[in-house]
């Protein structure tokens, strides 16, 4: 059955969602599903604006039919070549053999390299600034590099003032009957996964998010249609707002989130001693994680929204506990920045993770790493209690 709505008078979203999908691009767990968007103007010229996943190309072709009812399909827009959006490029050049295909030159050397020959005859190659008249409606394209490929660019409709977004402004999550923002509890339901989305997928690529957000400031844009997720018709102000902190590395919250490995439970006790140190203290709304037991994408979520962060683990191999490690090279490789940061090791024999975090933190922009630190030889000892009382002393002085 299709399952298709009205984003304006013209504008169908004739998504779908997948709830069997276990991990998202076969890394992120994602058990509220995704949504892949896919949108057809409806104008004297009919335009498909990306396409969808396979996992739901039933769906979508279903919907496709039916909005087009019996009219052929003149443009496929592609604004973004990841899978997740292209996959269905080819079937729907052997439905549509008419079809026209429209993206930029880096579009179509990716088409080459996913799907082989046989577009140059259907292409429509445009750059920045140039527009497409489909007889009301006049589609304008912005590039937009790193957002979050290369050859990425978003599509204004100026008529209904309708930006495409590409994958811009998403979010994991099924959509659930309600595709409009406006029509469910963001902030409650979706936040998270939009944070954990962001900063996962784009978070690398802040300074390419901002030259997007800055073309942005000069189009007059009523709805914004990502590739995942709800349609912002309403209150853009409060998404555009997290982009903005988001892709400049600003926290959104002033807390502290305590992130610890543990191989016995006896560095667990340590930093759950040292969260009751902070909050005896004043500090609210503090959030400690077994990095063992939290997927990572889940802690890098963690790290773009607070602005303190305690790092605490034991030595291992004479190294960093590889899943501290390893959350610390993904702190690096998404270019996390802006943080204070607090550290706490644990060593029978050798605690040296200190340090060695220390230099890889030493590595990211703009972090501030505290002097004072905590070093435990397996247990915190009864004369510690002191030294934890100064981290956390240092932490909330640093919040000040
Ligand atoms: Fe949703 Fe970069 O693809």
């Amino acid at each position: 059955m299709y399952n298709v709505r009205k984003v304006t008078e013209d504008i169908i979203w004739i998504g779908a969602s997948d709830r069997r999908l276990a991990r998202f691009e076969n890394i992120f767990p994602i058990p509220r599903g995704v949504s892949y968007n896919s949108y057809l103007l409806m104008d004297e010229k009919t335009v498909l604006l990306d396409t969808v996943d396979a996992g739901v190309a039933g769906q979508f072709f279903e919907n496709l039919e039916h909005v087009l009812a019996g009219r052929s399909l003149d443009y496929l827009v592609v604004n973004h070549m990841e899978p997740d959006h292209c996959a269905m490029i080819g079937d729907i050049i052997r439905r549509y053999p008419e079809v026209s295909v429209v993206g930029n030159a880096k579009t179509f050397g990716m088409l080459k390299q996913f799907f082989g020959t046989g577009f140059e005859e259907r292409a429509v190659v445009v750059k920045e600034g140039e527009s497409l008249s489909t007889g009301a409606h006049t589609l304008h394209f912005v590039m937009a590099p790193m957002v979050h490929w290369p050859e990425a660019m978003v599509t204004y409709d100026a008529k209904d003032k309708v930006l495409f977004s590409a994958d811009a402004f998403g979010t994991f999550g099924a959509l659930n009957g309600n595709i409009f923002a406006d029509e469910v509890d963001f902030e409650r339901d979706w936040l998270a996964d939009a944070r954990r989305y962001y900063s996962n997928i784009v978070g690398k690529y802040g300074a390419p998010v901002q030259a997007l957000l800055k073309k942005a400031v000069g189009l007059d844009i009523s709805v914004i249609c990502p590739l995942h997720g709800p349609v912002w018709r309403e209150n853009l102000g409060y998404f555009l707002d997290k982009y903005q902190k988001w892709s400049t590395y600003e926290p959104e919250d002033q807390a502290v989130v305590v992130m610890y490995a543990s191989m016995y439970g006896r560095t667990e006790a340590a930093a759950d001693a040292l969260a009751g140190c902070l909050a005896e203290r004043g500090a609210k709304n503090i959030a400690v994680y077994d990095v063992s037991g939290t997927h990572i994408s889940e802690l890098i979520s963690e790290i773009f929204r607070a602005s303190h962060l305690v790092l605490a683990t034991p030595t291992y191999n004479g190294g960093i506990y590889p899943i501290m490690e390893n959350l610390l090279t993904d702190m690096k490789a998404l270019a996390v920045q802006k943080r204070t940061v607090a550290l706490m090791e644990n060593g029978t024999w050798a605690p040296v993770t200190a340090k060695m975090m220390r230099e890889k933190l030493g590595e990211m922009k703009d972090m501030n790493v505290l002097d004072t630190q905590v070093s435990i030889k397996s247990d915190m000892a009864a004369g510690q209690r002191g030294e934890l009382e100064a981290l956390a002393d240092a932490i909330v002085a640093s919040m000040e």
